[in-house]
């Protein structure tokens, strides 16, 4: 692991004092896409992978931003005063967007900073690199300000980023699952109500694989936009007559009985990924926790196949890698994650037979496509904390 605190202490030139390390992952989400912002459930998990932020206070009102995966960028600078978006900030606006947004919900900063960042997030992967440096943003301002954020407030305050400042139309699932992961554990969160609970993933001999596709993800910010319109035309079809404020309050057979509302072909097929995935993800609860793998693993399958046939984000690098997944002995399961248009994969394996599926997997992706995708074995993790004093 590399020595942020002595790169710190470089990069911003100051003494050699004790510094704190805070970390926040990155997400996967085992089931339940695109449910989020139609007020449906998700199932994801904080991975290993992930932001980590040291800091300290100024004197001054002045913020300073170094980031060890930007180093060409070099020192990004601005002030307290004026935390308006700018595109010449860069990557900073995350850590900005977090710091105006904090102050706006009435907590004090009165001091400006020198932060560095470094993260392990493969780069536009789809899993939550945004989320996780605002997260870790998060708890290092509580650190150096010392600030009390309910944990949920910041969660929010994350999301709020993304739509208002850095206007991506996301929902609260990754901020959430990178505030409140818990090792081992996925989340189980009703999007509505923000009820949520945890599900120990005990997955005896297999192993949570993520598959990245090594694709750019060019159009996701407005294609994704986009499919939320959609679904908000389907909602508002429906509610001409039925009394729902959400996509996520309807079951798929009453779905069946009133979907001729929805004028839009399109926006009927979106409608019913969005309710189908919803009711997957509870029976995929129910069947984790009923110790039936097979079942959670042919849910994950079905994910996958709505979203490549009636939500449409999947694309063919995605599509390839389930697919080439599903044909492989010992998956129990394989589904895209997260927002899709490319991002990764991800697929239940069983341990032996890993080195069997990454090397078919591989095979086939790179005869398609001419380069290959990379694999990991995800370990899941805490949510955004402290992680050490050096
Ligand atoms: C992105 C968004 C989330 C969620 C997923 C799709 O990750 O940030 O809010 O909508 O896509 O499930």
């Amino acid at each position: 692991m590399i020595d942020l605190a002595k790169e710190f202490r470089k990069i911003f030139n100051h003494a050699n004092h004790k510094i704190q390390t805070f970390f926040a992952p990155g997400r996967i989400n085992l089931i339940g896409e695109h449910t989020d912002y139609n007020g449906g459930h998700v199932f994801p998990a904080a991975i290993s992978f992930g932001t980590y932020a040291v800091g300290k206070k100024r004197n001054d009102s002045k913020l300073r931003f170094y980031s060890m995966n930007f180093p060409e960028i070099g020192i990004i600078e601005c002030d307290l005063n004026d935390l308006a978006f700018s595109e010449k900030h860069n990557w900073a606006n995350y850590p900005k967007g977090m710091i105006k947004y904090v102050l706006d919900a009435g907590y004090s900063i009165r001091n400006g900073a020198d932060i560095l960042f470094y993260g392990d997030i493969p780069n536009g992967a789809g899993l939550s690199s945004s989320a996780s440096i605002e997260m870790v943003t998060g708890v290092l301002l509580e650190n150096l300000f010392q600030l009390k954020i309910d944990r949920i407030d910041m969660v929010r305050i994350g999301q709020k980023v993304e739509n208002h400042y850095l206007g991506v139309n996301s929902g609260i699932m990754d901020q959430f699952a990178i505030g409140m992961g818990k090792k081992d554990n996925a989340i189980l969160l009703d999007c509505q109500s923000l009820a949520y609970d945890y599900a120990p993933i005990k997955l005896d001999h297999h192993a949570i694989m993520i598959i990245n596709t090594n694709k750019q993800r060019t159009l996701a910010g407005s294609k994704y936009n986009e499919r939320r319109q959609e679904c908000e035309k389907a909602l508002a079809d429906l509610q001409t007559e039925l009394p729902i404020k959400s996509l996520g309050e309807l079951t798929a057979d009453t779905f069946h009985q009133y979907e001729q509302l929805i004028e839009n072909p399109i926006h009927r097929k979106r409608a019913k990924h969005a309710i189908t995935e919803n009711e997957r993800t509870l029976n995929a609860l129910h069947a984790l926790r009923n110790g039936n793998l097979e079942e959670f693993g042919a849910l994950m399958n079905a994910s996958h196949r709505s979203l490549r046939d009636d939500y449409e984000v999947t694309g063919p690098e995605l599509d390839t890698i389930a697919e080439a997944a599903w044909r492989q002995e010992g998956v129990i399961g394989a589904r895209m994650t997260g927002a899709g248009f490319g991002g990764c994969a991800i697929a239940i394996v069983e341990n032996d037979k890993k080195d069997a599926f990454q090397q078919y997997v591989n095979q086939t992706y790179q005869a398609k496509f001419g380069y290959e995708p990379t694999f990991y074995t995800a370990a899941i993790s805490d949510g955004a904390k402290t992680a050490k004093e050096q």
